[in-house]
């Protein structure tokens, strides 16, 4: 029996973009370092400022704990994986390197690179299949002398697909080169250890499965990757000298730091590991198969995402048959009032992989909060979108 009814029913299933509702605890840190520190890390001698910089202390302390990194120094806070991404491709790549990456990235990989290729970047995009999986002898055969790093996502935004990171990691090891994860839809319910794995850097964001506030993120780089900053600017050391520092974490943190969003992003993070990386993978991964159960088999619904769990992240994408994709999510969204995300959803190659391009598909995503009875209602308000439509 379903307690929500279509009236008093709100449903959030975009937590592939953001996760949402952030846990209590997150809500109550960012308050915290507004009303009650207020001072900014690294920038004064004063109990408020040094207060500030113990949580920044924590976080970095919490997020390395999550991903096995040794010396928490190594985690660099940024506003977005976005940034991460950049700073890793930007910081260690010169013209005439040579980089692999996939057809299932999204923008947030693909344009940086893309933008480096007019800068004498050489770049191989390696052609996954139409499940969206990488195929690591493709990953082999790219390998040239020129090669620098092999920069791939972990779990595709628009299928979720779950790459074959290790064996991945391995080529680049043995092929000496940077093995650059962007982690965006796998970090917090994935397990991810940078050492086990091989990842030399690592882009996460703090918004998505670490439940920080949006404005968050981190790069981890491992202590033999060479990295120069994205920006340069004030770090509240070194005050004396105009070159910007080497040093990590500060040197590559130029300007006043997010503490709210930062403190967010530890309560986060310690809401994950409370829960349990796995037990948070496990849940998403039911209510996804759950969702498939309810609507594969429906005529003219297509899915888009693996259909095997183990290799499939908390990302639904399907289509039908005659209707656009934005007019159903939008029809979901003003009739049912449940939240999902259409189009290309900035991977437009990751589309023309899967055979969705230009159309695109609609996307759900579940995340911790969301139930089984989300799910239920979800499915059956795609039915009731798709019960009597022309096209069907
Ligand atoms: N990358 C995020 C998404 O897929 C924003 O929606």
């Amino acid at each position: 029996m379903l307690s929500k009814t279509p009236e008093t029913m709100s449903i959030y299933l975009d937590n592939a973009a953001t996760t949402f509702p952030k846990p209590e605890s997150v809500y109550q840190a960012v308050m915290h370092a507004m009303r009650e520190i207020g001072a900014s890390p690294g920038r004064g001698g004063h109990r408020r400022s040094l207060e500030a910089g113990r949580i920044m202390f924590q976080a970095r302390e919490a997020a390395a704990a999550l991903f096995s990194v040794p010396d928490s120094s190594r985690v660099i806070f940024t506003h977005s994986a976005t940034e991460a991404l950049n700073m890793a491709l930007r910081g260690t790549l010169v013209p005439g390197d040579h980089v692999i990456t996939s057809s299932m990235e999204h923008n947030s990989l693909a344009r940086p690179l893309h933008l480096l290729q007019h800068q004498g970047i050489r770049l191989t995009v390696v052609q996954a299949g139409p499940d969206g999986r990488i195929d690591p002898a493709e990953v082999v055969r790219a390998l040239t002398p020129r090669t620098r790093m092999i920069a791939i996502g972990h779990v595709s935004n628009v299928s979720g697909t779950i790459q074959p990171i290790s064996f991945i990691s391995a080529i680049a090891r043995d092929a000496g080169v940077l093995f650059l994860l962007d982690a965006a839809q796998s970090a917090g319910s994935v397990p991810i250890d940078v050492s086990a794995l091989g990842i030399d850097l690592l882009a996460v964001p703090g918004h998505k499965g670490l439940y920080g506030p949006q404005g968050t993120g981190l790069l981890y780089a491992a202590s033999h990757v060479a990295l120069k900053p994205l920006l340069a600017g004030g770090t509240g050391s070194n005050s004396s000298s105009e070159d910007q520092p080497e040093s990590l974490p500060d040197g590559f943190e130029a300007g006043t730091h997010n503490l709210p969003g930062i403190a967010g992003l530890k309560a986060g993070i310690e809401f994950v590991q409370e829960q349990g990386v796995e037990a948070i993978g496990a849940h998403e991964r039911r209510l996804v198969s759950y969702a498939i159960e309810l609507l594969r088999g429906v005529p003219g619904i297509k899915l888009h995402s693996p259909a095997d769990p183990a290799v499939r992240g908390a990302v639904l994408s399907f289509t039908v048959a005659g209707i656009d994709s934005s007019a159903l999510a939008y029809e979901l969204d003003q009739r049912f009032d449940i939240a999902v995300r259409a189009g290309l959803h900035c991977a437009p190659r990751a589309h023309r992989t899967l055979g969705t391009f230009p159309d695109g598909t609609v996307r759900m995503s579940p995340g911790w909060f969301t139930t089984s009875e989300d799910i239920a209602l979800f499915s059956d308000a795609v039915l009731a979108c798709c019960t009597g439509h022309p096209a069907l």
